[in-house]
């Protein structure tokens, strides 16, 4: 059996610490994978409740980030669609995020009214923004995945991302890419988050 809390953890991941395990609504969940599984569930519910759901223009709104959350993770944590407060090794300081959420939604929208940017770049630098505030104590990633590709297809207009979907955890080469380009990022650099989610065929 695999330990919780372990080096299994893929690169880049926040590790969980104790007082987060206590959150589990799920008991006893004692391994990784177990863990995924439920967490993956309880996805694919939020899935569900979004091909119902047609509120297009509430995506781009805290309200909607959080419901989100919540509906991907709420039978598995207590805390989901709820704001961490403490710090992680990633993210903004918990106690400004409605400063910097605010801000990112302004700019996404500031972007999609004036095209400042093709839409594929209008989403890689939503996505890497969202990811970067680091909202949620766990969930980030998958969280500002799909967020990213409702508002690619049901704002842009545009095919979601395929995000590597298979290999992302579970081949270390492609997680490692994902983690470096969204370093380059931080650089402003989007070229390589853009090649990570559209690839260009051999
Ligand atoms: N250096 C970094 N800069 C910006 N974002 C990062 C960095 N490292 C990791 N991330 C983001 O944080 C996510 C991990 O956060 P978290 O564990 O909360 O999400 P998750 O959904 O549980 O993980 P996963 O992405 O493995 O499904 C990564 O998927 C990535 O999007
Ligand atoms: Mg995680």
């Amino acid at each position: 059996m695999t330990p919780m809390n372990d080096d299994l953890d893929p690169p880049g991941a926040t590790p969980l610490e104790p007082d987060e395990i206590e959150g589990l609504k799920i008991h006893p969940i004692t391994t990784r994978e177990e863990l995924n599984r439920f967490e993956q569930d309880n996805i694919n519910d939020a899935l569900q409740w979004l091909a119902n759901c047609r509120r297009n223009d509430e995506i781009l709104t805290e309200k909607f980030i959080k419901t989100l959350h919540k509906k991907m993770f709420g039978k598995v944590w207590r805390w989901a669609g709820n704001y961490r407060r403490s710090g992680k090794n990633i993210g903004v300081n918990w106690t400004q995020f409605p400063f910097h959420l605010h801000n990112l939604l302004n700019d996404v929208r500031y972007w999609i009214e004036g095209k400042t940017y093709p839409p594929d770049e209008i989403a890689v630098r939503f996505h890497h923004r969202l990811v970067a505030i680091h909202l949620f104590v766990n969930g980030n990633g998958r969280h500002a995945r799909l967020m990213t590709d409702l508002l690619l297809e049901r704002i842009l207009k545009q095919k979601p991302f395929t995000w590597n979907i298979n290999n992302l955890n579970t081949e270390k080469d492609v997680r490692n890419f994902y983690i470096t380009a969204l370093q380059k990022a931080d650089k402003e650099d989007y070229s390589m988050l853009l090649e990570f989610i559209r690839p260009t065929p051999p």
